[in-house]
Order: C-alpha cells, then sequence, then structure tokens
C-alpha cells in the first residue's frame, strides 16, 4: 500500500519528467527521485536529453552514499540494457538502494527486464504508482512503442462557433497572441508538425518555433499529394528547421530538387495520401510525437485513421457564423459513431479557452483510462503560421 510519502515523491519524479518533453526523443521522458532510509528527499533527476544520463544516473549522483538503504522513485521501470550511461537498474543496486517503486513498465523489448534484475540482487520492487500521470506524461513515446507510429496531437484555433476560417478563406487571426505563443511550445515538445496542401498553399505557414528557449526545432512536414502547393520561396523551405515534402510516388516534383522528399502510396479513398504510410515513414524517421496543425480535410483523414491521439482546441470568443469547420468528414455520418472525448484539462490564454481532450475509448499512451486518470497539465499553443 503506497503511503502518502510514496505518492508524493511520485508525483514529484512525473513532473521532473515533464521537463523533458521535446529534448529526449526519441527516447522516453523520466524522472526520478531518491529518498534516505528516514524518507528525507536526497537526489531527484530528469533525462534531460538524448544521448545524455539518464534520469536514475542524475539522481543517484546527487544521492551519493545517502541513497544506500533508500528508496528511487522512477517514472518508468529502470532499463536493463547498457545505453551509454549503464543499464539503470544496476546502477540503482550498486548505489545500495533498498526498494524501487516505479510507475509503468517498459514496454520496450530491448530496455525490459529491469525489475528482473533488481530483485534478483535483493531489492524490494512495487509498480503501477501513479501510472496513469506517467502514462500521460511519456504518452508520446508509449505510442510509438506500442503502436509503431508517432503520437498524434491534433491542433487548431476556431470561434465560438467552431470555425476555423472565415468563408473567404481568411482565418489571421482567430486566437490571441496569448493562444499562438502557446502553440510554440505545443510545437517545441513535438518532433513533427504535420499541415496539410490546402494549408501550405492559403497560408503558407512557416511551422517553426519561435520564442521557445532551447527548443529543438520539429521536422515540418507538408503533405502535398500532387507536390502543387509549396513551390521554390516557400517559408517552410527555410532553413529555419529540417523539411519534409510528402507527395504521391507519382507526382512531379522536380521544382522541390534539393527539398527532402519522401515519396508515398496514395489513400485508398482516393482523396491524398496513405495516412498509415505517411505515419509508417515518419516512425521510421525517429518522430515519435507530431502535431497535427491541419486543416480541416487533412485532420479529417488522421480522424478517420484513429490516427488523433489528442486534440487541443483553442476557442476564441469571437462569431463568424460561415465558414469552414474545425474537423471536416472523418468518415463518421451517425451519431452513435461521434468520436467522443474526454478533456484531460482546460486553461485560459488571454480571452480564449484551451480545452484539451483524449479519445475516451483510450487514454494517453494508447491505453485505457483507468478510473483516476489525471493527465498532467501539459506546456503547449494556436496558429502562428
Ligand atoms: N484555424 C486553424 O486552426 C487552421 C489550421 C490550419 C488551416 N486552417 C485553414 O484551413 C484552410 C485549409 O483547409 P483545407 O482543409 O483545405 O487544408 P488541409 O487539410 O491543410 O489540406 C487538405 C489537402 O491535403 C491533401 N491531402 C493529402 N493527404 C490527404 C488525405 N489522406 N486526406 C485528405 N487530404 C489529404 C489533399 O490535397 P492533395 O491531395 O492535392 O495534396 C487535401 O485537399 C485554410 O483556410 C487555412 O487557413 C485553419
Amino acid at each position: 500500500m503506497a503511503t502518502a510519502a510514496d505518492v508524493n515523491a511520485m508525483r514529484r519524479a512525473v513532473a521532473l519528467a515533464a521537463r523533458g518533453l521535446g529534448t529526449t526523443s526519441p527516447n522516453p521522458v523520466v524522472g526520478c527521485v531518491v529518498l534516505d532510509a528516514s524518507g528525507h528527499e536526497v537526489g531527484a533527476g530528469w533525462h534531460e536529453r538524448a544521448g545524455g544520463p539518464h534520469a536514475e544516473v542524475h539522481a543517484l549522483r546527487r544521492a551519493g552514499v545517502l541513497a544506500r538503504g533508500g528508496t528511487a522513485y522512477v517514472t518508468l521501470e529502470p532499463c536493463n540494457h547498457t545505453g551509454r550511461t549503464g543499464p539503470c537498474a544496476q546502477a540503482l543496486v550498486e548505489a545500495g538502494v533498498a526498494r524501487v517503486v516505479y510507475a509503468v513498465a517498459d514496454p520496450d523489448p530491448q530496455a525490459t527486464g529491469g525489475a528482473d534484475t533488481l530483485r534478483a540482487a535483493g531489492v524490494r520492487v512495487e509498480s503501477g504508482l501513479l501510472a496513469d500521470e506517467a502514462e500521460a506524461g511519456n504518452a508520446a513515446w508509449l505510442t510509438s512503442v506500442r503502436h509503431g507510429r508517432p503520437y498524434i496531437r491534433w491542433k487548431y484555433a476556431a470561434t465560438l462557433d467552431g470555425r476555423i476560417a472565415a468563408a473567404d478563406g481568411t482565418s489571421r487571426w482567430i486566437t490571441s497572441a496569448e493562444s499562438r505563443a502557446d502553440v510554440h511550445r505545443l510545437r517545441a515538445e513535438a518532433d513533427a508538425v504535420i499541415v496539410g496542401s490546402g494549408t501550405a498553399r492559403t497560408d503558407d505557414p512557416h511551422l517553426a518555433v519561435r520564442g521557445v528557449d532551447g527548443a529543438v526545432q520539429p521536422l515540418r512536414v507538408v503533405v502535398d499529394s500532387e507536390a502543387t502547393a509549396v513551390r521554390p520561396g516557400a517559408r517552410v523551405l527555410d532553413d529555419a528547421a529540417p523539411t519534409l515534402i510528402a507527395v504521391a510516388e507519382d507526382a512531379d516534383a522536380a521544382h522541390l530538387a534539393g527539398a527532402d522528399v519522401v515519396r508515398l502510396p496514395r489513400a485508398a479513398s482516393g482523396r491524398g495520401l496513405s495516412v498509415p504510410a505517411l505515419l509508417a515513414a515518419l516512425h521510421a524517421r525517429d518522430i515519435r510525437s507530431a502535431l497535427l496543425e491541419g486543416g480541416p480535410t487533412l485532420a479529417g483523414a488522421f480522424a478517420a485513421e484513429g490516427a488523433v491521439d489528442e486534440v487541443v482546441g483553442y476557442l476564441a470568443p469571437v462569431l463568424l457564423g460561415a465558414g469552414p469547420a474545425a474537423l471536416a468528414d472523418a468518415g463518421i455520418t451517425t451519431i452513435a459513431d461521434a468520436l467522443r472525448l474526454h478533456v484531460t484539462d482546460t486553461a485560459r490564454f488571454g480571452p480564449d479557452l484551451r480545452i484539451t481532450a483524449v479519445p475516451a475509448d483510450r487514454g494517453p499512451g494508447g491505453r485505457p483510462p483507468g478510473p483516476h486518470s489525471t493527465a498532467v497539465p501539459a506546456p503547449t499553443a494556436a496558429k502562428e503560421h
């Protein structure tokens, strides 16, 4: 039975893990807190950068000999494989930790087995504490390992009556500067930012991160089947961030010479490119999470494929009465088939309201939400193309 001290320590580990969002990919985010034998915190850390030390190593270094006989709280099962910093399970054993509590088991076949190594060395091991919170924080990596595709966070900015542009196509700026700044934080957390050819053609978006210290620029992806939307001089082709143009296998992309172009099969529906093929291509490039920034047509195709893991809607107190809706055809024709969501967070940005939700039949990370599922409030942002 977990004590209040156990819960506090693990909650702190989950919060520490979140500090790695955007800089640890393709690795998971992980946090670790070490308490000494009398329950005082003597070490804490998180996995800060891909290729850098794991969370346990940071925390154990800080704790030193004070870890002996203590408890380590880790958001993910300690790894059992030798990376640049050696297996964390072994490091915990060598530090003399008496008990290890972790939140989520490691589903990565290469890294799993840490709990067995700890037990074999006589360490008490417990799992599952605050598993829902730790899952939510690590949703991108867990989705990628479990499903072989990136975690898709679909973001849109709409009026209170659900329009993402006016009837004449103008859409700048529906939401406030505060919301747009928040979108830059969402981009910074993602490995990739995706838009369809309609958005590329209408808005000539830039899609790079601005105004976020230490941000790793995401891969900018334009889904442009016929290779007609991204023309030389397009803002996504500057050198602010890498860019990938996804085109059909038979498209004439001669004018994109020098750009990174991936050729994909067309969708079985006949409209655009195959979404599963796009996701597989991104996964092959180590993309663990992507921010889908629309527009409504491409977002509808992702929703129809069950490839929307999280929705972040910015609602501005504005009415238009006409213009496209946030989501176009998602293959849903009757109310019984509606994609029902579970709201995980609401927040205010200037005059706007941000609503974050996940499919009700799945929790973040691709598992059904637990009875007390509470997502860690994600630092996130609206369109500022
Ligand atoms: N407020 C917001 O949050 C927001 C965000 C984004 C856009 N917008 C607005 O949305 C409008 C553009 O909307 P849109 O729906 O035309 O653009 P879109 O969703 O960006 O692009 C649609 C196009 O994507 C291509 N595509 C590639 N694969 C596809 C697939 N599997 N399924 C469907 N389409 C696929 C298709 O063209 P090809 O096959 O020819 O490539 C399709 O016409 C603009 O007014 C823009 O300002 C608003």
